[in-house]
């Protein structure tokens, strides 16, 4: 048999994964990989974070943080996430560490050589200002179908229609705001067309041998049937593997180039000596890969292009498990709107992980998208998990422990008994199968049937009767129960590590792997230890708590748009500045609010601008605050800023002075002449894509949007 090379698609490290992301990599491809290791089958399972693109630049930017600094802090919690659901990892590394820009280039080199990279010059949208080449969704503008005024470069969000950055109308630059331009640039392009053979024959085989499941079977069919294009491989970015190439210093590669290409760079830096006999080793490994459906592409068609066009005889993609698509109740998970339970929560709460491994492998979206509900989850781990398997160990040893205590389970096994036993054997050796050929769910399935099927067995069998005719009786019923829950604890043992370590010592026993599904042996010489309860139920009434904890923001709540009606916020010009005699942090401004008095403020702004940058500018003033005396000087309102954990954007506008911030396409309204600071904050105001709002809506003084050109999300304070 060969060796089992395993991966899950590596996270985007730019975000906390929620349970959809879990199930479809890491939670699958370990299951395998610890069935694997039960089998005594030699395999390595490798994940790490995919740290490098645009996505991850711009968050950076969003946090006031370097991309750097955002990766570490994101692959932590990576880390800390996968530890808690006890995913089992041989290595779990890091694109941005040096043995990947090595291999990287090593393996672009290759291509290159084989002559199998094309060199292409377009015209791509540039920023005078940022001195850099704007990746579509760093540009925004009208777009030229809908006359939407906020198009990205890619996409408008209003029509649904692709675009180029080139095509909009107005764009902008999302980072200083200046218009940008365009400027001819060099890319560089794996030549797919020339990889086709290679490729087809590689589907071929490797479907055929690895089984593949059947999305990855159409989506790569239909890749090829399309035609294959030379696929650039390059970008104008910053944060990423430099492209070893003369003329190319100012780039990088693709993050799908270089991210599964980590997959074996994270093997290289784990294991530095042995990594070949995985990687270069086509005759004795066997590649497979676990992903969710958005990535069946990159693993049957580009990845394997990429290894192919080197010149080096890689191991190749044998099985691809690609799942559909996990959806949150009756919608998609969204960090942003706070819908959905992410792997950060799952730590918060108190609930064993097993249940969720449990929930989330038994619903594994594998022919349709599925939905996490709470209403099921609970329903589901309740009757399909505890009352089938938790119920059956609770009266076995319940049952045992009142009549037989202290007797070890012995191996005595009546006609009745070994029938039961013998017609049980085919389900545990197919859910054996079922895994080998990483079935999942079914083979879940095949380890619920047996609990049940013993349910059934000590029902019928009504050992409170027979307990007082025949005893000896029941201690056989007793013990081939026992047999079945240390198979059914061996078969869980993938899915629910803990709990099935957990049943095998209630039962006595240790040390076991599937390896020794169906003998009995250490079993039959042990004698139970006094029982407790699997797990209690899942309690129903958290069902309602839950549900709206993470339904998201909107529902819940002070209404935005209501607590709105309390703020009064005016265009005011900073008329003089100066720093606060007593705190380091703070300035002290007069500001015209067109009330023929001058208005004395206070502001925490020295750490972001010098007074110069402030002199003459208009502001938004939150103007009708309680004065309140700051370090010894009388505040009397605010100055409005837009504020990430690291930066802070004030914000500016040309409108003029005295007029009043409102709600787009409504009417200035009047608010309290007096609001307290705390009646201010209940009203959440955001900036989102550079645009200030709330609830929603836009803000706007004359007829005039206010916008950030520094901070594209932030909230105001
Ligand atoms: O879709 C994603 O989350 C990507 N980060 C997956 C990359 S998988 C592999 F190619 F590395
Ligand atoms: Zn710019």
């Amino acid at each position: 048999m060969k060796k089992k090379l395993i991966t899950s698609a590596l996270p985007y490290v730019n975000n906390v994964p929620h349970l959809g992301n879990i199930i479809g990599c890491v939670l699958s491809a370990d299951v395998y990989s610890r069935y694997c290791k039960s089998m005594g089958q030699e395999s390595l399972y490798i994940c790490a974070t995919d740290e490098y693109g645009t996505a991850t630049e711009k968050k950076a930017l969003e946090e006031g943080m370097t991309p750097k600094e955002i990766c570490d802090k994101f692959n932590a919690i990576h880390a800390q996430v996968y530890k808690a659901f006890n995913i089992d990892f041989d290595a779990f590394g890091r694109t941005s560490h040096p043995e990947h820009i090595q291999i990287t280039q090593e393996i672009f080199k290759g291509l290159e050589k084989e002559g199998n990279i094309l060199e292409e010059t377009t015209e791509q949208t540039y920023c005078e200002h940022d001195k850099k080449f704007l990746a579509d969704r760093y540009v925004e503008g009208i777009c030229p179908h809908c006359n939407y005024d906020s198009a990205r470069g890619d996409q408008c969000d209003k029509c649904g229609k692709l675009l180029q950055p080139t095509e909009l109308k107005e764009p902008k630059c999302q980072i200083c705001g200046n218009t940008p331009t365009t400027r001819a640039t060099s890319h560089l392009y794996i030549d797919l067309p020339k990889l086709e053979e290679k490729l087809k024959a590689f589907q071929e085989t490797s479907n055929a041998n690895g089984a593949w499941s059947s999305n990855a079977v159409a989506v790569s069919k239909s890749w090829i049937e399309m035609g294959l294009k030379p696929r650039p491989i390059t970008r104008d970015l910053k944060w990423g593997v430099p492209v070893p190439k003369e003329g190319f210093e100012d780039k990088v590669f693709y993050v799908w180039f270089d991210a599964p290409i980590g997959y074996i760079s994270a093997t290289i830096r784990a294991y530095p000596d042995t990594w070949k006999d995985w990687w270069q080793s086509p005759e004795t490994t066997e590649l497979y890969q676990f992903m969710a459906k958005d990535n069946i592409p990159f693993h049957t068609v580009v990845f394997p292009a990429s290894l192919l066009g080197s010149g080096i005889n890689w191991t190749m993609l044998h099985h691809i498990s690609a799942t559909e698509y996990l959806n949150y109740e009756d919608t998609k998970f969204s960090k942003s709107r706070g819908v959905g339970v992410f792997g950060t929560d799952v730590m918060d709460l108190d609930i064993p992980i097993d249940m969720w491994r449990f929930y989330l492998l038994h619903n594994r979206p594998e022919k349709s998208d599925s939905a996490f509900t709470w209403e099921g989850f609970v329903e589901d781990v309740n009757s399909n998990f505890i009352d089938n398997i938790g119920n059956l160990l609770n009266r076995v040893l319940a049952f045992y422990n009142k009549n037989f205590e202290g007797e070890p389970w012995g191996s005595k096994l009546g006609d009745r008994e070994i029938k039961f036993i013998t017609s049980v054997k085919p389900v545990s050796e197919n859910a054996l199968k079922l895994l080998e050929g990483v079935q999942l769910r079914d083979a879940l399935n095949e380890a619920l049937a047996l609990g049940r099927a013993g349910n059934k067995f000590f029902h019928e069998s009504e050992p409170w009767k027979e307990i007082k005719t025949s005893p000896e009786d029941t201690k056989r019923l007793l013990v081939v129960l026992a047999f079945l829950l240390q198979d059914v604890a061996l078969l869980l043992a993938p899915y629910m590590p803990e709990t099935s370590e957990k049943i095998l010592t209630l039962l006595g026993v240790k040390d076991l792997s599937l390896q020794d599904l169906g003998d009995y042996s250490q079993l039959e010489q042990q004698t139970p230890p006094t029982p407790e309860i699997l797990f209690p139920k899942l309690d129903k009434k958290v069902v309602a708590e839950y549900k709206a904890k993470f339904e998201g923001k909107g529902e819940e709540g002070p209404d935005p748009i209501e607590a709105f009606g309390n703020l009064e916020i005016r265009v005011g010009e900073i008329k003089s500045i100066v720093p606060h005699p007593e705190a380091e942090r703070l300035y002290v401004e007069t500001i015209d609010l067109g009330e023929g008095s001058l208005r004395t403020i206070v502001s925490g702004l020295v750490k972001y601008y010098k007074p110069e940058d402030l002199l003459g500018k208009r502001v938004l003033v939150a103007s009708n605050l309680k004065s309140a005396n700051l370090r010894g000087v009388e505040s009397q309102g605010m100055v409005l800023a837009c504020e990430t954990k690291k930066k802070l954007e004030v914000l500016f506008t040309e409108a003029e002075i005295g007029s009043h911030v409102y709600i787009s396409g409504e009417e200035p309204h009047q608010a309290p002449k007096e609001i307290t600071i705390d009646e201010f904050f209940a009203c959440p105001m955001v900036v989102k894509s550079h645009q200030m709002e709330v609830g929603g809506k836009a803000l706007e003084a004359m007829g005039q949007k206010i916008t950030t050109t520094k901070i594209g999300d932030g909230k105001i304070a």
